[in-house]
């Protein structure tokens, strides 16, 4: 944590392994939004990450030095936000498995995401899933003691939104995502 006297550093999680991710357009929208209002901002891609699969077995040692600044990353956030596509009706394995990493950070004082705050997207084709998704995201973040902005954003076929170089083009949802970041750091600013 920075002590809120310093600049607050805000950390985007998310988008798919795929190379042209939706996910991770959105995902900028809001991080540019934390930015707007002060915020030191950093995107954390999982397909760049690269993580392997999170195994309870293996010590943290002996995985390979991403996983580590992975954590590093986590650690010195003082807001996150996560975006995930919906697939199969919750949020993707990688999302997920990013996420069981941060076992690692029980042992931390204070232990896990405590007195960090998220903001939540997610992108699908249909409402149910990404509303799903954005369920399974929030119970995430109550298991790992995070406070969470009460403005979720589930964006529901998020290709009508967005041209072929992933900028967006529909005023509405930018005003929205943006606020997310916005909403992210006053209440950081407020802690
Ligand atoms: C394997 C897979 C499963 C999916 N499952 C669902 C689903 O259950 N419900 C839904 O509405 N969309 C589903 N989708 C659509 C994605 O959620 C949607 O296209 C999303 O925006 C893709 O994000 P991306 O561009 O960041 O990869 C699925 C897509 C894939 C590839």
């Amino acid at each position: 944590m920075s002590g809120r006297n310093e600049k607050i550093k805000v950390v985007g999680l998310g988008g798919s392994l795929g190379k042209k991710s939706l996910t991770l357009s959105v995902l900028n929208v809001s991080l540019q939004g934390a930015k707007q209002v002060g915020a030191e901002v950093e995107l954390l891609d999982l397909r760049e990450l690269s993580l392997p699969f999170y195994n309870p077995e293996i010590k943290l040692e002996e995985y390979p030095e991403n996983v580590s600044r992975f954590l590093n990353k986590v650690r010195e956030a003082d807001g996150m936000i996560w975006a995930s596509p919906a697939y199969h009706g919750t949020i993707s394995g990688a999302m997920k498995n990013a996420l069981d990493f941060l076992e690692f950070l029980a042992k931390d004082q204070p232990p896990y995401l405590t007195d960090k705050v998220v903001g939540l997207i997610t992108t699908s084709g249909g409402s149910l899933a990404g509303v799903n998704a954005i369920n399974a995201l929030n119970h995430i973040c109550q298991a790992l003691r995070a406070w969470v902005v009460p403005l979720m954003i589930p964006v529901i076929q998020a290709w009508k939104f967005f041209d072929e170089e992933g900028r967006i083009t529909d005023p509405l949802l930018e005003e929205r995502l943006t606020l997310l970041g916005i909403e992210l750091v006053k209440k950081l600013k407020h802690c």
